[in-house]
């Protein structure tokens, strides 16, 4: 017999029958996650072993769709790492100010905090009127709740804290509107964000942007998958164009590192060289 671990040979093959049947395609993703993630889901579906969920997924579109969500993290907030968004401010402004016309792309946005946060930005910049913001993710359930821009309450005080330590100087309140228990951001910061369904795995090139934000998106995929995800973001990005990651990812071990001159270290934002 040889020797396979059964359990990650379930996982390979489950992998298989959701691209197969649904083309999502998780099989590059970090094993430590993906395990973490389908081990988490079966426990709650009650079924024995992987393998059932193989067979369920092919056969039961809900269990498919539960499924891909328990794959997706969606955790995020406005401004989050307002130290990153301090060095937007100061580093990457400048830069955008020189285009008549900017397009920036939020990869992964999830439920669209980040992409709300950079409008907030381009408008106090005076920017926001000649500024798209592309923002996307392969989630077409937190898609549509960024696109309603609805939020809890309850997480106003720390965006609010959030805003205020990344330079923001207005009001944060006057970004939104309150419903009982719920915010409803301003139509002015919606107004120029086309949101999106796109894959960072499948799907390929769509504009060409003079800034990309990424963060907290790669950190769930391996080695191979980043590599060529940093191909199809280089491919995006303008000559002189930015890449921001935030402090968790790096281009160092990735086959582009030469082609981008480093802005914030810490903040792992690079400039596409000429
Ligand atoms: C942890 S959230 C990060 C959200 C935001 N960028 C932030 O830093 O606050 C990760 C997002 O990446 C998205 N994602 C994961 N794999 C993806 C893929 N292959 N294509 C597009 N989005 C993906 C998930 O759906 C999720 O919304």
């Amino acid at each position: 017999m040889r020797d396979i671990d059964t359990t990650e040979l379930e996982i390979s093959l489950l992998l298989e029958a959701v691209y197969q049947k649904y083309g999502y395609d998780f099989r590059q993703y970090s094993e430590a996650h993906i395990k973490r993630r389908i081990m988490n889901s079966r426990a709650m579906s009650g079924l024995e072993n992987i393998s059932q969920m193989q067979s369920k997924v092919l056969n039961d579109e809900a269990f498919a769709s539960k499924l891909l969500q328990d794959l997706s993290i969606t955790v995020t907030e406005m401004f989050r790492d307002p130290a990153f968004y301090r060095s937007i401010r100061e580093n990457v402004i400048p830069v955008l100010k020189t285009y008549p016309f900017i397009k920036i792309w939020h990869a992964g946005c999830s439920t669209g905090q980040e992409a709300y946060s950079m409008a907030i930005i381009m408008q106090e910049e005076g920017l926001y009127d000649r500024t798209t913001i592309y923002a996307t993710d392969f989630n077409q359930l937190a898609l549509s709740h960024a696109k309603e821009g609805i939020f809890s309450n309850s997480m106003m005080k720390e965006y609010t804290t959030n805003y205020q330590l990344s330079g923001g100087k207005e009001s944060f309140s006057g970004y939104y509107t309150s419903s009982y228990d719920n915010v409803i951001m301003n139509q002015s910061l919606k107004k120029n964000i086309v949101w999106a369904n796109h894959n960072l795995v499948t799907d390929s090139v769509f504009a060409e942007v003079q800034l990309i934000l990424c963060r907290n998106v790669l950190i769930y995929f391996n080695r191979n998958l980043q590599n060529k995800v940093q191909r199809l973001f280089y491919d995006s990005l303008v000559n002189g164009g930015i890449l921001c990651l935030g402090s968790k990812e790096s281009l160092r071990f990735t086959d582009l590192n030469e082609d981008y001159t480093e802005v914030d270290k810490k903040q792992r934002i690079y400039k596409k060289d000429y």
